[in-house]
């Protein structure tokens, strides 16, 4: 018998794309194929894709030139980009890549292992100077929703699951091409959702994460009354499940609503993914945020007052076309004021077909990188001081696998904060324990063991 063909998956990029490469790797082990342990195992190398800044695209650029120098020696092997450079670069791969034998968009994930099969008959027939195109080609016209069907058994994590509530977005930010990759907003109905995620749950998940790259506008396109606060409530139903996180939030759609379930529902993970981008009203404004910097602080301070135990993350571009010292001063401020446990600071990057590639990039690389390297140095004082406070804390941990460093044990507290620890015998993939924090390193917290009904954890778990 022949052995099964077998694959290898690469994923770029956000939570999203990641969560599509699970389902792509589900279709793919349902429809027969085996994972292969690298490119040179394959039959198959698949690259799910993100354009959302130049660097995540020039890896996907360098990877395909490797794989054409591989694809000479071993004609029969199938290349496949898939996700937002699908979308994005579609006529340019069709065009000027004749290795690519596989163009598939993010929206157009539905039957793909179908279309590997097809893509490898074609390549099977195929002679190896044939430039003419042999390609399988599925994108989606203005985007629409063809996703995976999923089967909650197949999940590389037994206790944790990612759920999609929405796909695309409907947002104007000027330096976004997530609208034009992923289409507008396409909302799940909520009773489709609680069925997946309890059936998640009968089989071990005690932990999801709400996936929507807005995701707090979770809803509108279903009309009125269905938003990510009731959500959270119907989902908070379900007796198994112990966390409940979501991300991405926009600023805009923080409601009175949404803080209320935050402050009500004890099984909400205690932290709130909120992008400010950048602290100048002009900027914002160029950005076609939506709001001001008051306004963001005003919502951050009315969330506060109601849920004061929720932590921030946000994300802050720097080097905005125009952005000057002060107005990257108003950014550092704006990060002064909020105190955010955690940041992702990028340098701007003009994205085709966008309204802010139309601008000129002004910002010299340089200047970016050392605001870039300011504003995360400002971080990194606010993530010490805020972990050194932790320190004689005890957290409830959901553990999450073993450390790099031997005999210890990684997972994370409600506040998302990763934490290692000795192991002991209690110790096991998908449980939570209570552990006292004894020391802040740079990006964690070292901790030990208690006992397993010791009675801090509540209080220390709202710390
Ligand atoms: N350049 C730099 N950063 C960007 N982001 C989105 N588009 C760009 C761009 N063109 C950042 C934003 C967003 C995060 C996912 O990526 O901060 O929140
Ligand atoms: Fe990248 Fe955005 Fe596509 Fe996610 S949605 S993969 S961040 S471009």
């Amino acid at each position: 018998m022949p052995r099964p063909p077998r694959y290898h998956l690469t994923s770029y990029g956000c939570q999203m794309n990641k969560l599509d490469a699970e389902l792509v790797e589900s279709r793919l082990v349902g429809a027969g194929y085996e994972r292969a342990s690298h490119d040179g195992e394959a039959d198959v190398v698949l690259l799910n894709t993100c354009s959302v800044r130049q660097h995540a695209e020039d890896r996907v650029w360098s990877r395909l030139g490797v794989l054409r120098a591989q694809k000479r020696q071993r004609p029969e092997l199938v290349v496949g980009v898939l996700g937002c450079m699908a979308q994005e670069h579609q006529r340019y791969l069709l065009a000027r890549m004749p290795h690519v034998d596989l163009v598939v968009g993010p929206s157009a994930f539905g039957d793909i292992d179908a279309k590997v099969d097809e893509a490898r008959q074609r390549n099977a027939g195929r002679r190896a100077d044939d430039r003419r195109g042999a390609h399988v080609l599925a994108v989606g016209e203005g985007v629409s929703g063809d996703a995976i069907v999923r089967d909650p058994r197949v999940r590389p994590h037994r206790s944790q699951a990612w759920v999609s509530v929405m796909r695309g977005c409907n947002m104007p930010c000027s330096y976004c091409i997530v609208p034009s990759t992923r289409g507008p907003e396409l909302s799940r109905p909520i009773p489709v959702i609680v069925e997946e995620v309890q059936r998640l749950c009968d089989d071990g998940v005690t932990e999801i994460t709400l996936l929507g790259q807005t995701v707090n506008a979770y809803g509108r396109d279903l009309g009125p009354g269905v938003t990510l606060a009731r959500l959270l409530r119907a989902l908070h139903e379900i007796p198994a499940l112990r966390r409940i996180a979501f991300i991405t939030s926009h600023p805009n759609f923080l409601s009175a609503e949404l803080i209320d379930a935050l402050a009500e529902l004890p099984r909400v993970a205690r932290f709130l993914h909120l992008p400010a981008q950048s602290g100048s009203d002009r900027i914002l404004k160029a950005m076609r945020r939506g709001y001001t910097a008051a306004r963001y602080l005003a919502r951050v301070d009315q969330l506060r007052a109601k849920a004061p135990d929720v932590v921030l993350h946000s994300d802050f571009i720097v080097g905005y076309p125009g952005e000057s010292e002060a107005e990257f001063q108003a950014s550092v401020d704006l990060m002064e004021r909020v105190r955010f446990a955690q940041s992702y600071i990028f340098k701007y990057s003009p994205r085709p077909g966008t309204l802010a590639a139309e601008l000129v990039d002004d910002v010299p690389d340089a200047v970016k990188a050392e605001r870039n390297a300011r504003l995360l140095e400002v971080q990194e004082r606010h993530l010490a001081s805020a972990a050194q406070a932790l320190v004689g804390t005890v957290q409830e941990v959901l553990v999450e696998g073993e450390s790099k460093v031997d005999g210890r044990w990684t997972g994370r507290t409600v506040h998302h904060r990763l934490v290692h620890f000795p192991s002991g015998d209690r110790v096991a993939l998908g449980c939570y324990l209570p552990v006292r924090i004894t020391q802040a390193l740079g990006h964690s917290l070292l901790g030990e063991l208690l006992a397993e009904d010791h009675a801090e954890v509540r209080a220390g778990a709202r710390a």
